[in-house]
């Protein structure tokens, strides 16, 4: 017999818990620059534990970390420093977060290089550059980070910062895109590697356009203004817009695993 309306039993008591990045120790590497600084204050604004890598400057890592103390309370951000394509920094950066409340829960890795020797000229130093600080480095930090979850049975989150320049093709930009690539496909593989019950999700943000970092003075010569005029897209990228995707990626009990998210503003459309 079927039930009528009247006694059909309905739940919409959702489970929507807010702040539940509160007290996760995260390490964002790069999260001193033009997007990582958003996410950045994003998760200290959520009252994460964050250590935030940078390589070397000092001064910028300083007034972050001074803003957002000032703004959200002591501790909010333990600041490393150092370059993470050499082995000891990658171990020191982890282990620093790892030492946090109640142990890594998280790794955000925003380095990268723009690259920008073309492929006609370039050497191989200038091909294994790229490789090296767009792929190696950051997929041995995610390593060495995921190392740590899984000795303190940490079910956490790992998000790679790639570009929309690997998910699509752009003219002459091969040494940067191709490492950045290789990233997003690693990705992809750590986390079915790393996933399953109780394991670690990988995910990757492949961001477009963006008013900030190594895109800034590409923008303000002119040299994108095109995507705008042609209504490709409605405007340039934002550091909040990456930070938004990254902090979904981060939620404890997310379900998505193995993504690349473009962030582009449909400019790959
Ligand atoms: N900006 C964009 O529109 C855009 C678009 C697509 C993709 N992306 C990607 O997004 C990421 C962040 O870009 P961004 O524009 O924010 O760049 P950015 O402003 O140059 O910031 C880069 C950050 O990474 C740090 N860093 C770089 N290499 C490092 C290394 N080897 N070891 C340790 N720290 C290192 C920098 O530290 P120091 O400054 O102290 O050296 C800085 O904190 C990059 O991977 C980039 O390829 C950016």
């Amino acid at each position: 017999m079927t039930e009528s309306r009247e006694q059909q039993s309905f739940d919409f008591d959702f489970d929507f818990d807010e702040r539940r990045l509160a007290g996760r120790a995260i390490l964002v590497a790069g999260g001193t620059g033009g997007l990582g600084s958003a996410t950045v204050s994003l998760l200290a604004q959520e009252g994460a534990s964050l250590v935030v890598g940078y390589r070397s400057h000092q001064e910028r890592a300083e007034a972050l970390q001074r803003f957002l103390t000032d703004r959200y309370g002591k501790n909010s951000v333990n600041l490393v420093q150092g370059d993470i394509t050499a082995p000891q920094v990658r171990s020191d950066y982890v282990a620093t977060a790892d030492a946090l409340s109640n142990g890594l829960y998280a790794l955000v890795c925003f380095t990268g290089d723009p690259a920008r020797v073309k492929f006609a000229e370039a050497c191989d130093s200038d091909l294994e550059a790229s490789l090296r600080e767009n792929y190696t480095a950051p997929i041995l930090l995610a390593r060495e980070s995921a190392a740590a979850m899984s000795r303190q049975e940490i079910s956490g989150a790992i998000v790679l910062v790639s570009s929309m320049q690997a998910v699509s093709v752009f003219k002459s930009s091969l040494n940067y895109a191709g490492p950045k690539a290789a990233l997003a496909h690693a990705a992809r593989i750590l986390a079915k590697d790393w996933g399953g019950p109780g394991g670690i999700r990988v995910n990757v943000v492949a961001p477009g356009v963006n008013r900030a970092g190594m895109a800034l003075a590409s923008i303000e010569s002119g040299k994108y203004n095109h995507f705008v005029e042609k209504k490709i897209i409605p405007r340039f990228g934002r550091p909040e817009d990456v930070a938004r995707v990254v902090r979904l990626l981060l939620e404890p009990d997310n379900y998505v695993t193995g993504q690349v998210i473009t962030v582009d503003g449909g400019l790959t459309l």
